[in-house]
């Protein structure tokens, strides 16, 4: 089994890349496991208390579980992960059956931050984008999937995912194997990921 991690700020394009390495290998070889699915279970918090959550701090995110997870399917046992709602700010009562596969994706903004998990990727890649771009981005999708508006997002930026993003997701730039520069479409990249995918694979 090949684990890949992939991290990168919000709005980098992490999910972009993703379905184009997907896309690239053969049906029923891959699976993607979001670090999104992992955010703590805060089902005694009420709904203001969840808004006012960090969700850019490493302590947001169920580390442990996810690290189970991972150990569970590199022994080849199937997981069942975790569904997370962003418009009600928890975990739901669903869970996503998860088999092991000969490629097990894992994306997210902090998945580098902890060591333990950084020791389980074969392949480590941090998509990078300007601030500008991705925050252009991020507004665009939270508005369009996330049932956000304006004020919030911008609101959000400059409190928390800003000062998060300096303070734990850029230093894990140091980390990875390969940096994808993600301002346009990146295709030769793509193709390189995917060459190192395939070799490792025989
Ligand atoms: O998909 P992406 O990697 O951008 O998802 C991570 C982002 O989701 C974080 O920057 C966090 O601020 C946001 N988030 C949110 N509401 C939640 C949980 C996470 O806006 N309830």
């Amino acid at each position: 089994m090949l684990i890949i991690g992939i991290a990168g700020g919000t709005g980098s394009g992490k999910t972009t890349v993703v379905n184009q390495i997907v896309q690239e290998l053969p049906e029923g070889e891959v699976t993607v496991i979001s670090q999104d699915s992992y955010y703590r279970d805060t089902s005694h918090l009420s709904y203001d208390e969840r808004v006012k959550i960090n969700f850019d701090h490493p302590k947001s995110i169920d580390f442990e579980l996810l690290c189970e997870h991972l150990d569970q399917l590199r022994a080849g046992e199937t997981i069942e992960q975790p569904v997370y709602s962003f418009v009600k700010h928890n975990r739901t009562s669903d869970k996503v059956i998860t088999h092991p596969r000969k490629v097990v994706i894992v994306e997210g903004i902090l998945i580098l931050t902890h060591p333990e998990i950084r020791d389980l990727f074969d392949v480590k890649i941090y998509v990078h984008a300007d601030s500008d771009e991705r925050l252009i981005r991020r507004l665009k999708r939270d508005i369009a999937e996330r049932g956000r508006d304006l004020e919030e997002v911008l609101t959000r930026y400059q409190t928390t995912l800003k000062p998060m993003h300096q303070q734990f997701i850029e230093p894990t730039k140091e980390y990875a194997d390969i940096i994808i520069p993600y301002n346009r479409y990146n295709t030769v990249a793509i193709d390189i990921v995917r060459s190192i995918i395939n070799e490792r694979l025989v």
